[in-house]
């Protein structure tokens, strides 16, 4: 490939997702906030990240724990002042890591001054700002569209005799993109941050951004089953994943280049082949990228994953710059999902796999998803959709060390920690050499050492049951990945040519520099990269 072209920080880099409120608390509150963030950069240095990202820190009644913004301009007090925002991002650009911020375009909260103008009076210049529809004839909702968080998408307003609509809580009514003055106010909150120093956004809900303009019916989905969220009941045909989100999107790419090296990623949960459409065409770009989320949803098995990484990679243009992710704030923990010793496996893939990777806070110790008594439930969900639906066990405080309250604070956190806290921590696997957070570190250095890992290309060198293998290149430097997705011992060889060379690394951090002989044989969980001798084989 393009050897001599000049990657992107947000290309070579490795993303840190930060959730505010459980990271670190510096005033003894119990929820995280701006300035225990900053108390703990030097952890991210030494761990090897290259940018983080906050989900929302700016004020908020906390209907949904900041994504429901009353001032896109200012700083939660909950998390501090613009002043602590302005110092950490610069102590964290004195360190060389990029800050990304969460841009939340699609609603407001219901406490916003727009949202409160607008429901004013059905004349208030602000009123198109939103969006609102007439009762249906028999006085029920305008339209059969469902909201995320269950139950109709529509609320009425009885002072002004409409509906407007919420793609998520009743709290979070939805702006009207379709309205000039909308945009320009929003593209001027990006300008906001930018112009203070902020690198990029994570666009939250991207596919929702502008609906179908005479809000027909959303069809019933045939492929529906009781296990999904209500939701899912209809396809979203007409209010997500619209046309016109394009021509924003070029808009707001245009805003952004303004500012130099700045990047655009896009929260979106769609098929792939609906994904790579949002980087843009070669004349007109969009997102630097969509996030790729397939790793969270697709069952964990070697051949799905590998049908899942051909079928992205063969759908990418040459412009388009891949990512992954395998947890977020939304979705069960990976350790959860796929188990304690295969979330050692997922993290070489993460980190090996050619694109950005996104690595969720916690998941480098294998903090598993926290069961939480009901009476401490936080989370909205909880209420809206149902008893167990909430997001609280993927959210919870970062353990630090062993110390009452695991360091994270000095008092009762908001949500309960980690039960194990006590032996799953920051400090004790700091000291542990095969601790997963000392393999975090191993493979992030290693992607920082190694071109090849961090914007080589791929390829496909075989799949099996149980066995996933990829090759990584470049100038002329060659990587296996090898992994084991089984509880057993397994042996592979490419069908193409013998793997000879040595053991990098193992997820067992326990074979660096052991030859390889034809074929590597790995342990039950165990992944391996291999530095291939020879050149490029094709
Ligand atoms: C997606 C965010 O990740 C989620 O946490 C939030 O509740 C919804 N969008 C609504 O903003
Ligand atoms: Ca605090």
């Amino acid at each position: 490939m393009d050897e001599g072209r000049r990657w992107r920080w947000w290309q070579r880099g490795v993303i840190y997702h930060i959730y505010p409120r459980s990271f670190a608390d510096s005033n003894r509150d119990g929820i995280g906030d701006l300035e225990g963030i900053r108390q703990k950069l030097d952890y991210l240095v030494w761990l090897g990240v290259d940018a983080i990202w906050l989900s929302p820190i700016f004020p908020s009644p906390m209907a949904d724990f900041g994504y429901d913004i009353s001032d896109y301009c200012d700083v939660d007090p909950i998390f501090g002042t613009l002043a602590d925002l302005d110092r950490l991002i610069a102590d964290t650009h004195a360190r060389g890591l990029k800050v990304i911020l969460d841009f939340v375009p699609n609603h407001t909260s219901d406490q916003h001054p727009w949202f409160q103008e607008a429901r004013s009076a059905r004349d208030h210049p602000r009123r198109d700002w939103y969006i609102w529809a007439d009762p249906a004839p028999d006085g029920g909702s305008p339209n059969n569209w469902r909201s995320v968080f269950g139950g109709s998408a529509w609320e009425f307003d009885p002072a002004t005799g409409q509906y407007y609509l919420h793609t998520f809580l009743k709290e979070q009514p939805d702006l009207n993109w379709r309205n000039p003055e909308v945009r320009a106010a929003m593209f001027d909150v990006l300008r906001f941050w930018f112009e203070r120093g902020v690198d990029g956004f994570r666009i939250d809900a991207l596919r929702f951004l502008i609906k179908d303009a005479s809000f027909r019916d959303n069809p019933p989905n045939p492929d529906y089953s009781p296990d999904q969220l209500p939701f899912n009941e209809l396809i979203p045909a007409y209010s997500a994943d619209q046309y016109e989100l394009h021509e924003i999107l070029a808009a707001m790419r245009h805003v952004t280049d303004a500012f130099g090296e700045r990047v655009l990623i896009g929260e979106m949960y769609i098929p792939i082949s609906r994904l790579v459409a949002y980087y843009g065409c070669r004349h007109e770009r969009e997102l630097h990228f969509p996030f790729n989320f397939q790793l969270l949803l697709i069952p964990w098995t070697a051949r799905q994953v590998a049908a899942t990484i051909d079928t992205y990679e063969g759908l990418l243009g040459p412009d388009d710059w891949p990512n992954w992710v395998l947890s977020n704030h939304d979705q069960p923990r990976v350790a959860t999902r796929v188990g304690e010793a295969q979330a050692r496996v997922a993290a070489m893939l993460l980190l090996t796999l050619r694109g950005t990777p996104t690595v969720y806070y916690g998941d480098e110790l294998g903090l598993a998803d926290v069961p939480i008594p009901p009476e401490r439930r936080q989370d909205p969900l909880e209420r809206t959709i149902g008893p167990g639906a909430g997001r609280d066990p993927c959210r919870t405080p970062m353990p630090w060390d062993a110390s009452p309250y695991a360091g994270f604070s000095t008092v009762e956190p908001w949500l309960p920690l980690n039960p194990d806290y006590e032996t799953r921590n920051v400090a004790a696997q700091r000291e542990d050499p095969r601790s997963m957070l000392r393999l975090y570190r191993e493979l992030l250095l290693l992607r920082r050492a190694e071109p090849a890992l961090a914007i080589g290309q791929y390829r496909p060198l075989g799949v099996t049951t149980d066995v996933l293998a990829y090759e990584r290149t470049a100038g002329g430097r060659r990587l296996a990945i090898v992994l084991n997705f089984s509880g057993h011992e397994q042996g592979f060889r490419p069908s193409r040519e013998p793997l000879d060379g040595y053991v990098l690394l193992s997820t067992h951090l326990d074979r660096d520099g052991e030859p390889v002989r034809g074929t590597l044989l790995l342990r039950p969980n165990e992944g391996c990269v291999v530095a291939l001798s020879g050149l490029p084989g094709r």
